[in-house]
């Protein structure tokens, strides 16, 4: 820009144009980013984004879309909204039951450095409700979930794998966090959780990749209670540390308009609009006991994890602990 635009903008002899949309993320949004422990023996580690498209395919109905955009990329994914919308499933190209698995399946194991290579497979998106008051969520992908065991039965794989972490920060002060684990999660005080310096630790099931605050064994049958022993059960451990800002794009969220703003122009935005699925559909005619199947659809994105929340949960009952124990 000539060194003088400012100065008659200022003056308001000139009207500067947009050159282009990005946004400052406040610097203690990482001063305080969790820590991820995956487990030391997850076959599924943290997997590119971008990758997730170029080995699939956008399907509905298990056809291809018509029309959709060639190559698919992070800067036209939005596009499929008009193809299929919600209907539509990024499907793999090899099948979910395909056996062996392809190796893009597996991602990317952190370096000692917490660094997984050079991919992104984390989305920081801030959301600035006034005043002070800031929620930053951590998403972290995979590109598979290996769902958990129940008498020898396996349930609840599925291709594309969308997790969080979420602080609640007032005036640059983090409050309480958030942990997604499977259909939801549970919500501590900044004080109770274990922390890194300042960094929260959040521990990563294996396969499943759900978060918890605690390392060990977990038992998820009822959706937000964590009990030590019980029927399905999640394994965590200090296996490997990620360090998910390093492999991160920043974002903002606007809560009045639903509108994603990258940090930097070059970081590419469009595929937080995409309203289709990260993976593949439920195979037809895949057996399932007691409604529970081997193979299941994929998931959301980030925009479908209640971004404008009210409370630190994305929904009710909303008990945020002040300690760490197994149970509420
Ligand atoms: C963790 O998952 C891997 C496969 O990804 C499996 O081989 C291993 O037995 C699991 N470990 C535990 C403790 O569940
Ligand atoms: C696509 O799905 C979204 C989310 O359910 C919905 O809000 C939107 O209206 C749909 N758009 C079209 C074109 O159907
Ligand atoms: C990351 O990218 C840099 C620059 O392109 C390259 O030198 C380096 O080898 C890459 N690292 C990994 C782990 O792929
Ligand atoms: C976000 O939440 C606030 C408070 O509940 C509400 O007033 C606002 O309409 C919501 N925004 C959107 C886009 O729904």
């Amino acid at each position: 820009m000539h060194i003088l635009l400012p100065y008659l903008a200022a003056l308001g002899l000139l009207a500067v144009p947009t050159i282009s949309a990005s946004v400052t993320i406040p610097t203690y949004v990482y001063d305080y980013a969790p820590l991820v422990w995956l487990h030391s023996q997850d076959a599924y580690r943290p997997s590119d984004l971008q990758a997730q498209l170029d080995n699939t395919t956008p399907e509905v109905d298990w056809k291809p879309v018509q029309g959709a955009p060639s190559p698919l990329t992070l800067n036209n994914l939005d596009q499929l909204n008009n193809l299929g919308n919600t209907s539509v499933y990024l499907t793999s190209h090899e099948g979910i039951a395909a056996n062996p698995q392809p190796a893009w399946l597996r991602g990317v194991t952190p370096d000692a450095s917490g660094r997984a290579g050079n991919i992104t497979a984390c989305a920081i998106v801030v959301v600035d409700h006034g005043e002070g008051n800031i929620d930053a969520f951590y998403f972290y992908f995979y590109a598979y979930n290996k769902g958990d065991k129940v008498l020898g039965l396996e349930f609840g794989d599925h291709i594309g794998d969308w997790e969080h972490n979420m602080i609640r920060f007032a005036n640059g002060t983090p409050q309480a966090l958030w942990y997604s684990q499977h259909a939801s999660g549970q919500a501590f005080t900044y004080g109770a959780v274990e922390k890194q310096g300042k960094r929260p630790l959040s521990y990563s099931g294996n396969g499943t990749h759900a978060n918890y605050a605690i390392a060990g064994q977990h038992d998820h049958t009822i959706p937000g209670i964590n009990l030590p022993v019980g029927f399905l059960l999640d394994y965590t451990d200090r296996g490997v540390l990620w360090d998910p800002t390093l492999n991160a794009w920043s974002y903002t969220y606007d809560p009045s308009t639903a509108v994603f703003t990258p940090s930097s122009p070059d970081v590419p935005a469009a595929w937080l609009d995409f309203n289709g699925i990260w993976g593949d559909d439920q195979p037809p005619g895949e057996p399932s006991i007691f409604g529970e199947a081997e193979f299941v659809a994929g998931p959301h994105g980030p925009k479908f994890k209640v971004l404008n929340r009210t409370l630190v949960c994305p929904s009710k009952p909303c008990i945020v602990l002040p300690f760490r124990i197994w149970a509420v």
